[in-house]
C-alpha cells in the first residue's frame, strides 16, 4: 500500500490478483466464442483502458481494436441520464462482430443508449463485456454478455476507474472513502 492515494481508500474490494484471474477467465470465454471469427474490441474511454489492455492480451482470437469516448457523468459521482458521444469509432462496424469493453454498468443508461445507437450501423453481432456490474442501481433493462464481478452499491475507483479523473492508476478496485466525495 505504498501509493499515497490509498489514504483516500476505505477498503480494497477486488485485489490485483483477483482481477488478473477474472480477466483471464473472461478472455478464455471470449476466445472460445469467437474462435473462428474476426472481432472488433471497442475500448470505452477512459475507464476501460486498463481492463481493455489486459483483456485483449488474454484473448486468443483474430481481434482488431478501436476506441470510443462517451459520457454520462460529469466530474462528480451522480448520473445525468443521457449519453454523449465525445469520440466516435474510427471503424465501420457494418457486418463486424463487435464487443464493447466497459468498466462498469451502473444505471445501465450508457450501455443501453450506446448499444441502441451502434445497432443502427448493422454490425454482424454486438456484445458487451463489463468488468463490473452494479445491478442494484439499474434504471433500464440491460445486462453485460460477459461480466467480471457483481458489486454492491458503493463508489469504486482504481484499475482504470476514476473519481473526478483521479485514482485510475491504483492496481486494485477500491471503495473510495465517502469523505472524499462528500467534501
Ligand atoms: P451508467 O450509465 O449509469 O451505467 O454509468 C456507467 C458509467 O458511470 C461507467 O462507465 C463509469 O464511467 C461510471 N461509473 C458508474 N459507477 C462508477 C463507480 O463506482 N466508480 C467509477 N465510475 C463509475
Ligand atoms: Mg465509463
Amino acid at each position: 500500500m505504498e501509493n499515497l492515494l490509498y489514504n483516500d481508500i476505505e477498503r480494497v474490494l477486488i485485489t490485483e490478483k483477483e482481477l488478473a484471474d477474472k480477466v483471464k477467465e473472461l478472455g478464455e470465454a471470449i476466445s472460445k466464442d469467437y474462435r473462428d471469427e474476426k472481432v472488433l474490441m471497442v475500448c470505452i474511454l477512459r475507464g476501460s483502458i486498463v481492463f481493455f489492455s489486459d483483456l485483449i492480451r488474454s484473448i486468443n482470437a483474430d481481434i482488431v481494436i478501436d476506441t470510443m469516448s462517451v459520457s454520462s457523468y460529469g466530474a462528480g459521482s451522480a448520473t445525468t441520464g443521457k449519453v454523449r458521444i465525445i469520440k466516435d469509432l474510427d471503424s465501420d462496424i457494418m457486418n463486424m462482430n463487435v464487443i464493447i469493453v466497459e468498466d462498469i454498468i451502473d444505471s445501465g443508461n450508457t450501455m443501453n443508449n450506446l448499444t441502441n445507437m451502434l445497432s443502427t450501423r448493422k454490425p454482424k453481432s454486438l456484445k458487451i463485456v463489463s468488468l463490473l456490474d452494479k445491478p442494484s442501481r439499474r434504471e433500464v433493462e440491460i445486462e453485460g454478455d460477459y461480466v467480471g464481478f457483481t458489486i454492491p452499491d458503493e463508489f469504486v475507483v482504481g484499475y482504470g476507474l476514476d473519481y473526478a479523473e483521479r485514482y485510475r492508476g491504483l492496481k486494485d478496485i477500491c471503495v473510495l472513502a465517502p469523505r472524499i466525495y462528500k467534501k
